[in-house]
């Protein structure tokens, strides 16, 4: 049955309810005081902003559709870099890692190990009907070969559910797994029929800090989820990689889990625009880190890695002119953080340390996990 025609005064009704100016709610000037906090902000390097020359580059990408094809969102590039034969984009590394475990996973049941700290390890007993085997390095550093061997499940014993998927993660807390432990461990899994999966959200950090490739780094995994919204500063996105056959199944699943998406050149115009430009930042953001961690030895600090803990920084932020962002207990350093942020952090630090040793009750403890990530804690005595 055919409608009557709507009366244009409905329309112009319902076009002046649902219309929304988001720039009233951005006053000038605001989006440069968030630049400014986000060089001064340690809560995480997922907080960074997209800069004019970023989104400038984006602007000027294709403007297909990705569940048919952009040709921006160039994937074979990923591919190639990673040295795998294909790649999909996802919106987010939980999504990559989440998918690219399901695309293993064929039939119950099955088990994941990784290690205890793992990202993965949230959303696989969800989305893949998996049991995970958390194992707690014994080095307290990166699984080993044996950390592996003494929890792997294999062989005709129906009373376990059989290791399916070994997923590492590389940096994880920001510590660089070595890559021959990581060689053993894969040439034992695939022996065993057992597949190697890697979230290598910021495997960037580890190709800049060892001049390793990622082809090389890469090497022993069948599946490898990387970030570009973390280390690399892009807006949003991440990449799975692996085979062909694999890739092919992974964008029938990413569909059903709702991460087909439509126009996203603007999304891997950032990303471009990240790998180029951004990579090359690395290094400065791991001096930094170097630096940061030097001096609170220096302060008498005591450093500890890795481990997860709370920020001490109550009562002298306001002595700071500016403020710096501090998060519950991390202090991540990121491409636009500002040596000047990391100077006022460590005479932050040493103030509280001051403070501490003339109360004479509380020592801080400083925790620098690897490269980019430092972790502080108050501990009594
Ligand atoms: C190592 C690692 N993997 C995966 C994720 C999840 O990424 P996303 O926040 O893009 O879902 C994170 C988030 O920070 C991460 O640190």
């Amino acid at each position: 049955m055919s409608q009557a025609k709507v009366s244009d005064a409905a329309i112009a009704q319902i076009a002046g309810e649902i219309k929304f100016d988001i720039l009233a709610g951005v006053p000038e000037g605001s989006n440069d005081l968030k630049r400014s906090q986000i060089a001064r902000t340690f809560i995480s390097d997922t907080i960074t902003a997209p800069t004019k020359e970023m989104f400038t580059y984006a602007t000027m990408a294709s403007l297909g559709d990705d569940v048919y094809h952009e040709p921006s969102t160039e994937q074979t590039h990923i591919a190639r870099i990673t040295g795998k034969e294909a790649a999909l984009f996802m919106v987010s590394g939980t999504m990559s890692n989440q998918i690219g475990l399901r695309t293993h996973l064929m039939q119950p049941p099955y088990t994941i190990l990784c290690d205890n700290r793992a990202h993965i390890f949230k959303g696989a007993g969800f989305h893949s009907g998996a049991a995970v085997t958390p194992v707690a390095p014994k080095n307290g550093h990166h699984l080993t070969l044996d950390d592996v061997k003494n929890n792997v499940v294999y062989g005709p014993d129906v009373h376990f559910a059989p290791t399916e998927v070994i997923a590492l993660e590389n940096t994880l807390n920001g510590t660089i797994f070595p890559q021959d432990e990581i060689i053993a461990i894969s040439e034992f899994a695939h022996s065993k029929g057992i597949k190697m999966h890697l979230d290598g959200a910021r495997i960037w950090h580890v190709a800049a800090e060892t001049g390793k490739s990622l082809k090389e780094l890469l090497e022993p995994f069948d599946s490898v989820s990387v970030c570009f919204s973390k280390g690399l500063g892009a807006p949003i996105g991440s990449c799975l990689v692996g085979s062909k056959e694999y890739i092919t199944r992974a964008r029938r699943i990413r569909l059903l889990f709702g991460g087909g998406m439509r126009q996203t050149g603007i999304l891997s115009g950032s990303v471009a625009y990240a790998l180029t430009h951004n990579f090359p930042l690395l290094p400065r953001v791991h001096a930094l880190s170097h630096k940061l961690e030097k001096s609170l030895e220096d302060i008498g600090v005591t450093i500890l890695s890795p481990a997860e803990t709370c920020m001490a920084n109550s009562g002298t932020r306001a002595a700071l002119p500016e403020p710096l962002f501090l998060g519950g207990s991390r202090v991540v350093l990121h491409i636009q953080t500002s040596e000047s942020a990391v100077d006022d952090l460590i005479s932050l630090i040493a103030t509280i340390a001051e403070e501490k040793r003339k109360a004479g009750f509380v020592k801080p403890e400083v925790q620098v996990n690897g490269h980019q990530d430092v972790y502080v804690r108050r501990v009594a005595h």
